[in-house]
């Protein structure tokens, strides 16, 4: 499994309130699949993934990335991890305005070690790949939803990560522009045998994947898999 969660668990507590924001998650993930979360606002989704992601410390519970107990890691370790085997897309792309697109795309290495020569190929064979080759050198305000969309899906794969996490990913594009990131999404997880789990509120979407988890109140409530 490339993924496993045991009884993960996550409390918030603001004052006197206590948010059971996910109650004892149990699930494993084998490498190569395409897995959708569903579920009403509110139901743990976005935490859920950010535990698994490394960017939320569980209340209980333990995350396995590849067997490794990732919340035993050190800072140090955990941040290598992240930037090493996951590759994350938010609903809102957070490309930065005053860089151009293979910047954009180059950036998770940047902040690493010094750009050579070969992450810079590789950042224009990402933005071909998602169809961007003739705009690599346009700032994010030069491009619409869709094709910033691109550049973050680009930027997510700029490490080779096995994992990519996407919340929502495609929540604020027109139907069109969804359908082509999710086809984008379904050659990157066949032809790169990259894993997926994917926050959608699209039952569309979802049913396109291989398997989908349905949330209820920070609780798995269904497992549905798709031929
Ligand atoms: N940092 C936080 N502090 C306190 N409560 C939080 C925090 N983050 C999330 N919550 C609460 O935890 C619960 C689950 O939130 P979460 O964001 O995981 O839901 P979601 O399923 O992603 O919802 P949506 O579909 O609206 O994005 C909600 O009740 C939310 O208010
Ligand atoms: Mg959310």
């Amino acid at each position: 499994m490339i993924i496993k969660t045991e009884h993960l668990c996550k409390t918030y507590k603001i004052g006197d309130q206590v948010i059971e924001a996910v109650k004892g998650v149990d699930i494993e993930i084998e490498r190569g699949k395409f897995v959708s979360i569903v579920g009403h606002s509110g139901s743990g989704k976005t935490t859920l993934l950010s535990m698994i992601g490394g960017l939320t410390r569980p209340t209980h519970g333990k995350v396995y990335i590849d067997g490794i107990n990732i919340w035993n890691l050190s800072d140090e370790k955990l941040s290598e991890l992240r930037n090493k085997k996951i590759g994350f897309m938010f609903q809102f792309s957070s490309l930065i305005p005053t860089l151009n697109a293979i910047e954009n795309v180059m950036l998770p290495v940047a902040f690493g070690k010094g750009v050579s020569g070969d992450v810079e190929r590789r950042a224009k064979e990402l933005l071909e790949l998602v169809g961007l080759g003739h705009r690599m050198h346009n700032v994010p305000s030069q491009l619409s939803g869709g094709e910033q969309r691109r550049v973050a899906i680009a930027r997510a794969l700029i490490n080779d990560p096995d994992i990519i996490l996407a919340d929502e990913p495609t929540g604020d594009l027109d139907r069109e522009t969804e359908d082509e990131v999710m086809e984008l999404f379904l050659k990157i997880n066949r032809d790169f045998g990259k894993t997926f789990v994917m926050v959608t509120h699209n039952p569309e979407l979802a049913k396109r994947t291989d398997i989908t988890l349905r949330m209820e109140n920070g609780s798995i409530i269904a497992r549905e898999e798709h031929g």
